[in-house]
């Protein structure tokens, strides 16, 4: 796993950090000596995270920041960005990772799809559009990785709002792409992270054991980083039923041309 970005006193920050995939992302970066900023709306779950990196971190404390926030709320997230710059300055890796996945239906309460779409959509929207701006202008190597899912390229019948939240991260990070592509001088590169059937709390559902074929976090992160700094702009982290899936839908890509196929992004 080699980018520039990822490299030992820079700096990461990552939504819904406190839990599962983006709690297994923070500890490798701390891990590599970057400075982590984990940004959760969960108090309980950060306490016990910053814990967690901080026993890792190379230099200790002084590389860990906590942050409550609601990424559906734009304020949050502005407030979010000042106070890490104001920490520890520059921002060189941001995953937009938070997500819910509470269950709904077609004709649910529009509630429900307001705070699935608030959560896993806008708040992917606010986070890129308020780091972008800085991450593009500090001219150095950047990485915004949105994490969506395989729902949101085959919407599989049931969690109406999930598939659509998830399927315009997808059309929101490929807009970012070419945004980032298009603009001069820009070195700050988007990535879509569609993770295969990962064990966290989120899709525990009581279970305490792994269940056979599962990703842990820290596999998929590892696929994810790696993927990324090859280059690559679609992560599809393939698992059982992701080509079955897409075969069905009749979506031409095959997983493998998603992960291996796109053209690299090198400008
Ligand atoms: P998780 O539930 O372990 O972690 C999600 C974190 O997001 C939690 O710590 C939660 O407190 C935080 N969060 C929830 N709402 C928030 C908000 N409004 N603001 C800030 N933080 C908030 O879940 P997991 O599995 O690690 O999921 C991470 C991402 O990966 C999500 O976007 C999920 O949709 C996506 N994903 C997960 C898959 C899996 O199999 N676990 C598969 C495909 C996608």
């Amino acid at each position: 796993m080699s980018h520039p970005a990822l490299a030992p006193d820079h700096t990461a920050v990552v939504t819904g950090g406190a839990s599962g995939i983006g709690l297994a992302a923070a500890m490798r970066f701390a891990d590599l000596g970057m400075n982590v900023c984990i940004a959760d709306a969960d108090e309980t779950r950060l306490r016990e995270a910053r814990a967690r990196l901080i026993a890792v971190a190379k230099g200790g404390e002084a590389r860990i920041m906590t942050v409550k926030v609601d990424v559906s709320r734009r304020n949050d997230v502005i407030d979010l960005e000042q106070a890490v710059r104001t920490r520890f300055g520059a921002v060189d890796v941001l995953m937009n990772n938070a997500g819910i996945q509470p269950g709904s239906k077609m004709l649910g309460p529009q509630e429900n799809w307001q705070r699935i779409l608030g959560v896993n959509l806008w708040g992917i929207i606010h986070g890129s559009q308020v780091f972008a701006p800085d991450m593009i202008a500090q001219g150095r190597p950047a990485l915004i990785i949105n994490t969506g899912s395989k729902q949101g390229i085959t919407t599989p019948p049931g969690d109406p709002a999930y598939n659509v939240s998830k399927a315009g991260v997808k059309a929101f990070t490929e807009a970012l792409q070419h945004e980032l592509r298009n603009t001069a001088d820009c070195k700050a590169t988007a990535h879509l992270f569609i993770p295969g059937f990962v064990f966290t709390p989120l899709t525990a559902n009581g279970r305490v054991e792994k269940p056979a074929g599962a990703w842990t976090p820290e596999q998929t992160v590892d696929f994810m980083l790696e993927r990324v700094a090859a280059g690559d702009f679609y992560v599809l982290c393939p698992d059982n039923d992701v080509p079955r899936a897409l075969d069905e839908r009749r979506i031409l890509w095959a997983a493998g041309d998603l992960v291996e196929n796109r053209p690299p992004l090198s400008r």
